[in-house]
């Protein structure tokens, strides 16, 4: 399952390349089943999520070649209509798949993705979406099927802008006959990136990042070539380290916009903030001041995925904050492994805590229940006195690219045991 140890007193600081997103990287790999051609994808991180999308990709049929970063993905020849529910048990974003895959074809079958660790995560708005376009679909022991004679461009309105039902309907009205409104979808970054690279293989997609999303059924894709945007969680989590260690850390390749809401939550607790062309630069901060309220929202709001690692920031800053969870119901699980390294944090209700900061952190035998939690161990263990070790770390390399390489790199002291 393997570990990490952790050992404080370094300070996070130098220069950082960060890849692709890998709420971008999942969705555009799952897009390119749709052009039944090539699609050359650039700056695709190699986490485990990654390959699981790759090996789900290569069971229904393409071929793919995965070197120094670039994906190319060869979707001419599908020959199952099949998502093997092991894949979905594996990575619940698998359930991305479905909106292109019943684009391409007039049948397809996928695990139930059920229930995950961090909330209920149904998938009612992405079913709904599809039955909208014209989908039938059934559900028995515990798997979904999907049927269509037609795809037929429909207005959807989502109750709530979910990421992936979004993703999920544009994928599957791409080829759709008509027009495909999505009201409400959601307006992350990744959703724009998402278009952007449908339209580059032909697809009609405008208003990405607003409030309305229209998708003009096209019927024939080319093949494409695509950069995929830089991760803002993973900038986000490094800057936190470097804050944390009062280090002063330079991230290459960043897009300012995309990161603004994690910005304005740095520039609030008394970190300087340098901003260049395509660069930012967070010079050493001496001490972290607490805030009044974290409140996780839909994207520009601050993202639920930076929740974790900010609470990590705040456990050692000098005053209390509340951080209120409203996109997950159980995303407080790092708290008590918080708490076992010395961290004061109060869990009010099951999506509010208060966390008054302490002077010092101490280290101790944690575990990683989740992506962003495990991340915010580590964060922790970067300060804590003494040794930290975490373990199931397979849940923080889902998401972050050689993670305690990187680290290492910037300085800290860290190892990784199997
Ligand atoms: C995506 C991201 C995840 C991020 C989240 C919110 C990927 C691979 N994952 O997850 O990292 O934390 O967005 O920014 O991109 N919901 C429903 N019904 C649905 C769909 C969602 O009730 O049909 C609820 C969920 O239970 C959750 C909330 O909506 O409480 C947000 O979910 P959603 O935006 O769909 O997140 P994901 O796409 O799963």
């Amino acid at each position: 399952m393997g570990k990490y140890i952790v050992k404080n007193g370094q300070k996070i600081e130098g220069t950082l390349d960060i890849r692709g997103a890998k709420n971008s990287i999942l969705p555009i790999i799952a897009g390119s089943i749709l052009n039944e051609n090539i699609s050359i994808i650039h700056n695709v991180a190699d986490i485990s999520d990654v390959h699981i999308m790759i090996k789900i990709l290569e069971s229904v049929g393409c071929k793919i070649k995965y070197e120094n970063g670039t994906l190319v993905v060869d979707s001419s020849n599908i020959v199952s209509c099949d998502i093997n529910e092991e894949y979905v048990n594996k990575m619940r974003s698998s359930i991305i798949v479905m909106g292109a895959m019943i684009g391409r074809l007039d049948y397809m079958k996928i695990g139930h993705p059920g229930g995950c660790k961090i909330g209920k995560r149904p998938i009612d708005l992405h079913l709904e979406g599809l039955r909208k376009l014209g989908v039938e679909i059934t559900e028995s022991e515990g798997f979904i099927h999907c049927n269509k004679k037609e795809l037929k461009g429909s207005t959807i309105v989502l109750d709530f802008p979910s990421v992936g039902a979004t993703e999920n309907i544009m994928l599957a009205s791409v080829k759709a006959n008509g027009i495909t409104k999505i009201i409400n979808p959601a307006k992350e970054p990744e959703i724009e990136d998402l278009a952007n690279f449908l339209n580059k293989m032909g697809a009609k997609i405008s208003g990405a990042g607003t409030n309305l999303i229209k998708i003009e059924g096209v019927k024939k894709l080319n093949k494409v070539e695509h950069t995929v945007i830089p991760d803002r969680i993973a900038i986000g989590t490094y800057m936190v380290a470097s804050a944390m260690t009062g280090g002063k850390l330079e991230v290459k390749n960043v897009i300012h916009s995309h990161m603004d809401p994690v910005y304005k939550v740095f520039s609030c607790c008394g970190c300087d903030i340098k901003y260049l062309d395509n660069k930012v630069i967070l010079l050493p901060t001496r001490k972290i001041k607490s805030m009044e309220l974290v409140k996780t929202l839909p994207y520009p709001g601050f993202p639920t995925d930076m929740q974790s690692q900010i609470m990590a920031l705040m456990s050692i800053s000098d005053g209390e904050t509340i951080f209120n969870e409203t996109i997950f119901e159980n995303r407080f699980m790092h708290v008590k492994e918080l708490i076992k390294m010395g961290a004061n944090i109060e869990i009010i209700d099951k999506n509010t805590c208060l966390v008054k900061g302490v002077e010092k952190l101490y280290g101790n035998n944690v575990v990683s229940s989740d992506l962003r939690g495990g991340a915010s161990l580590v964060l922790a263990g970067l300060v804590a006195e003494g040794e930290t070790e975490i373990s199931n770390i397979y849940h923080i390399e889902r998401g972050y690219e050689k993670f305690e390489y990187v680290l290492r790199s910037l300085g800290a002291n860290i190892k990784k045991e199997l």
